[in-house]
C-alpha cells in the first residue's frame, strides 16, 4: 500500500488561511490567529505583513510545550464560539497553543456521523474537549468520553450543552485502563476512536510515551470493536511512521478491511499542510 494523502478540509467557521514560515493563519469564526507549526517549513502564500494586519492573536512559544498569547487587535475576545453543522463548539486560548478544537478532525466527524446509528455504542478515547463525542452522541449513539484531564471533562460538557444534548457518559481515567477494563466487563462498541498525544498522562497523572502504549491500545482496542464496527486511530508521534502503523494494523486488524493515510489540509493560499497519521478500520 503506497502512502496516500487524506485532505480534510474547513467549513465556514474554520479556514486555514495559509502556512510558512514555521507558522500557520486560521480563522475561527471571526477571529484570525497565529501558531507556530513546524511542519510549515516552506514560503507562506501571503506575506507576514499580510498575516500581522489579518490576526487578532498570536501563540508565542515560551518554554517546552507552552507559552504566551499575543494580542494584535484591541478588544480581541479570549472566549468565543464557533459553530460545525448544528454543532456549537467553545473556544478558547490555552497556554499550549491549543483553541480547543482539533479541525482537521472534521474528516473523521463526517465519517463518524455517517458510520453511527441510533443506539450504537461509541468509544472516544483520549477525548480532549468532545468533538467527536458531540457528533456521535447527535447521532443519538450511547456515547463514552475518556480523558485523564478533569478539566478537559469540564469543557467538553459545555461542548455538549451549546449543541443541545445531553447523556454523554463521562469517564475520568486512563484511556488504556479504561479499553482494558471494558473488555474484561465484555461491552463491545459499533465505533472507536483513539487520539492519543505522543506522550500521555494517566489519571493518576503518570507519564507514558505512545510507542510504548500503542499495541496494548490497539490490542485492547481490536477487541472491544464489534465485528462490524469501525475504528479510527491518529498518530503524531514521528516514532510512529505509516509503515509501522500499517504492521500493526496488519496483525492486530487481519482479517479486517483498513487504510492507513496521512492527514493533510490546503491552505486558502493552496499550500499543503501535514497533520499526522490516520488509520481507519471498517
Ligand atoms: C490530542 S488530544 C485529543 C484531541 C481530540 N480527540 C480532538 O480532536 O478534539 C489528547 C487528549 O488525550 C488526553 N490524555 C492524555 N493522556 C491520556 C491518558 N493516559 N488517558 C486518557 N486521556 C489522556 C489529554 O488530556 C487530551 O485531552
Amino acid at each position: 500500500m503506497s502512502a496516500q494523502k487524506l485532505f480534510t478540509t474547513g467549513w465556514d467557521d474554520y479556514e486555514l488561511i495559509d502556512a510558512g514560515g514555521g507558522k500557520k493563519l486560521e480563522r475561527w469564526g471571526k477571529i484570525i490567529t497565529i501558531r507556530p507549526e513546524v511542519q510549515a517549513y516552506f514560503k507562506s502564500g501571503k506575506t507576514f505583513d499580510d498575516w500581522y494586519k489579518m490576526a487578532h492573536w498570536e501563540f508565542i512559544s515560551k518554554s517546552g510545550q507552552t507559552g504566551n498569547w499575543k494580542a494584535l487587535k484591541k478588544d480581541a475576545p479570549d472566549e468565543w464560539q464557533i459553530s460545525y453543522k448544528q454543532l456549537t463548539f467553545q473556544l478558547g486560548l490555552t497556554k499550549f497553543k491549543h483553541t480547543g478544537l482539533f479541525p482537521e478532525q472534521r474528516t473523521n466527524w463526517d465519517f463518524i456521523s455517517e458510520n453511527l446509528d441510533y443506539e450504537d455504542r461509541f468509544l472516544n478515547l483520549f477525548a480532549y474537549t468532545g468533538a467527536a463525542s458531540v457528533v456521535a452522541k447527535k447521532q443519538d449513539a450511547i456515547t463514552f468520553h475518556v480523558d485523564s484531564v478533569k478539566q478537559l471533562i469540564s469543557w467538553a460538557k459545555e461542548n455538549m450543552e451549546l449543541s443541545n444534548l445531553e447523556n454523554i457518559k463521562w469517564v475520568h481515567e486512563d484511556a488504556l485502563k479504561f479499553a482494558q477494563r471494558e473488555l474484561k466487563r465484555g461491552n463491545k462498541y459499533k465505533g472507536i476512536i483513539m487520539d492519543p498525544p505522543a506522550y500521555g498522562i494517566g489519571a493518576k497523572k503518570e507519564r507514558w510515551k505512545l510507542e510504548n502504549k500503542l499495541d496494548e491500545l490497539m490490542e485492547s482496542a481490536s477487541k472491544i470493536l464489534t465485528k462490524d464496527g469501525f475504528l479510527i486511530l491518529n498518530t503524531y508521534s514521528p516514532k510512529i511512521d505509516l509503515k509501522m502503523l500499517e504492521r500493526k494494523a496488519n496483525y492486530y486488524f487481519a482479517n479486517r478491511h483498513f487504510e492507513v493515510k496521512e492527514l493533510w489540509m490546503k491552505t486558502s493560499t493552496g499550500k499543503e499542510l501535514y497533520y499526522g497519521n490516520l488509520l481507519r478500520v471498517g
